[in-house]
């Protein structure tokens, strides 16, 4: 075995973000970069010698050379074996389910989710503890720590594995087995979702529409939908994974799924439509002109969960991220459970999950989850929702309206201000954290703040407290501003302009969402100055 012991030095932008190191594949491909991240993983994580690791991709450009890398890195550091995707491909969800089927010590995702991909887009790389979920801060700071101060990685001199084949063979003294990473996963859905009555709706006249984004989806959306609950072969478009995603950008919201967004607000829409991002995490639920958005999917979820096989006895308690709306809040109150409010990032649930406080979770940011996994999971939430518009005969517009009746409407949109200059991003922060102290009682309009300040995080279970999370306004009427710097952008700095306001008189549910929120964005540009600091006069995306 030849095992080759290369010098290297640190590089100083290694530091984990929201969801692992992203970068552009440009800095991914200078030599060492990719190496050097991968060697601090191994090296900050105790008792990884001999064990088994999950390793695979969401196809993006780069994906296959990294596994190759990886796996030889992985035998020269004597990891005992490594199951990798077939073709180098695992969704995110599909890795979480299989790192937790398979008792692996961890896994390594490839992945920068809903960035777009190719020689001039974006790459990364997640590690998943054994619990299948992302990493916590202490194993993330660890690494981080780690490539401080590398001086040299291993790697075995060999050939590269031929990914594409299913196979078990061997690396040195690694193990090395190809596997479906469709399978598990489709079984784990089989499981929990009632296949039986979403087959029947399928058949009926109910039409869907599923787009993967020419992402990591395609192969899982195929034998879900069109295999297993027979919806006609072409349900699912843009199947094919692409390593530039097809040119597009694989965020599934109303600007960047716009193909799909013109199939559901057409004429003669289907009744259902869904969409997922670069890794298969995040999910859009569309209705015939009809969009749901990702905080009140949550609430609906969470509000007819007894109707899914797998959720049926009950909900031990439920997750949100700070900035997602609180309309799951009112459900859990009704349901009479806990609801956690957790900062942005799908890390801070696998807590509460382990320890059974939560069963469903959610962020605004199109992610949605249960404990049958610890990611988010796209096809997951497209499957609960059909599971439930079979149970009820109900469609997806009649569902939330009538949601809303009962628990009143949580208007709700996004403001992304994208590459935006990191310095004046961080003035205005500043500014905005030294006005916190004053805010409280000040009066704009209808409008008067109940408090303002830096969420902060105490984890129930663990204990540790994790500072800065984001600046919430509150209001008296329940309204809320909350600002964030994005951490998963590579390009200068995204500010996060979050806004909610509570409407609980049923006949004021038809107002424009922007419009609806008018009064808070105004707010929000006055107190925060957002024009001047971003030079912007609008948002870059709205969701
Ligand atoms: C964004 C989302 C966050 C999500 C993360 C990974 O992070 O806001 O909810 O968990 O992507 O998908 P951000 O860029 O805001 O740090
Ligand atoms: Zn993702």
């Amino acid at each position: 075995m030849n095992i080759r012991t290369v010098s290297t030095t640190p590089f100083d932008d290694q530091k984990p973000g929201t969801s692992g190191l992203r970068k552009s594949v440009e800095v991914f491909q200078q030599p060492h970069y990719l190496e050097n991240f991968i060697q601090a993983i191994f090296d900050a994580l105790e008792g990884c010698e001999g064990q088994t690791i999950v390793l695979g991709g969401d196809g993006r450009y780069y994906n296959r050379q990294a596994i190759q890398i990886i796996l030889k890195m992985a035998a020269a550091n004597g990891i005992g074996r490594v199951l990798v995707g077939q073709g180098g491909i695992m969704s995110t969800p599909a890795a979480s389910c299989i790192i937790r089927q398979y008792k692996a010590f961890g896994g390594i995702i490839l992945s920068a989710s809903h960035n777009p991909g190719g020689p001039d887009g974006d790459f990364g790389v997640k590690y998943n503890v054994t619990n299948g979920g992302p990493a916590p801060e202490k194993v993330t700071s660890a690494i981080y720590d780690r490539t401080k101060e590398i001086d040299s990685y291993k790697i075995l001199e060999t050939d590269d594995v031929n990914l594409d084949k299913l196979t078990v063979m061997r690396l040195g003294e690694m193990g090395v087995e190809v596997i479906d990473p469709v399978e598990p996963y489709a079984r784990l859905m089989e499981s929990l979702f009632d296949f039986d009555s979403i087959r029947q709706l399928v058949r009926q006249d109910f039409q869907m529409c599923i787009d993967s984004m020419h992402a990591v989806t395609g192969p899982y959306a195929k034998n879900l939908f069109e295999k297993r609950l027979g919806a006609p072969q072409g349900t699912v478009q843009n199947s094919e994974p692409l390593e530039d995603f097809g040119g597009g950008h694989p965020d599934p919201n109303l600007v960047y799924a716009h193909d799909l967004v013109e199939i559901m607000f057409g004429d003669d829409a289907p009744d259902f439509g869904a969409a997922s991002d670069g890794d298969g995490d995040r999910n859009m639920i569309l209705g015939n002109n009809f969009f749901v958005t990702p905080s009140d999917s949550l609430a609906v979820l969470t509000a007819n969960a007894k109707l899914v096989p797998g959720y049926k006895d009950g909900l031990s308690g439920v997750a949100r991220s700070m900035p997602t709306s609180a309309a799951v809040d009112r459900v859990a109150e009704k349901l009479g459970v806990e609801c956690y409010e957790t900062p942005t990032g799908w890390k801070f649930f696998g807590n509460l999950l382990d320890a059974d406080r939560a069963t469903l979770c959610g962020e605004e940011s199109f992610g949605t989850g249960s404990n049958h996994v610890r990611e988010k999971d796209g096809l997951w939430a497209v499957l609960f929702w059909l599971n439930i518009l079979a149970a009820t005969g109900k469609s997806v517009e009649d569902l939330v309206r009538d949601h809303w009746k009962t628990y009143g409407r949580n208007y709700y949109s996004r403001h992304d201000y994208e590459e935006v200059d990191k310095e004046r991003a961080n003035e205005l922060f500043e500014r905005l954290q030294g006005m916190l102290d004053d805010l409280k009682g000040n009066t704009y309009g209808n409008y008067t703040v109940d408090y303002a300040d830096n969420f902060s995080y105490n984890d129930p279970v663990d204990g540790s407290v994790s500072k800065n999370q984001g600046i919430r306004i509150g209001f008296t009427d329940g309204s809320r501003i909350i600002f964030r710097l994005s951490g998963t952008g590579t390009k200068g700095a995204t500010l996060r302009l979050y806004l909610e306001s509570y409407e609980p008189d049923a006949s004021k549910h038809d107002t424009e969402t922007q419009t609806a929120l008018e009064p808070l964005i105004e707010i929000a540009q006055k107190i925060a100055q957002i024009r001047e600091y971003t030079q912007r006069d609008e948002p870059t995306v709205i969701t």
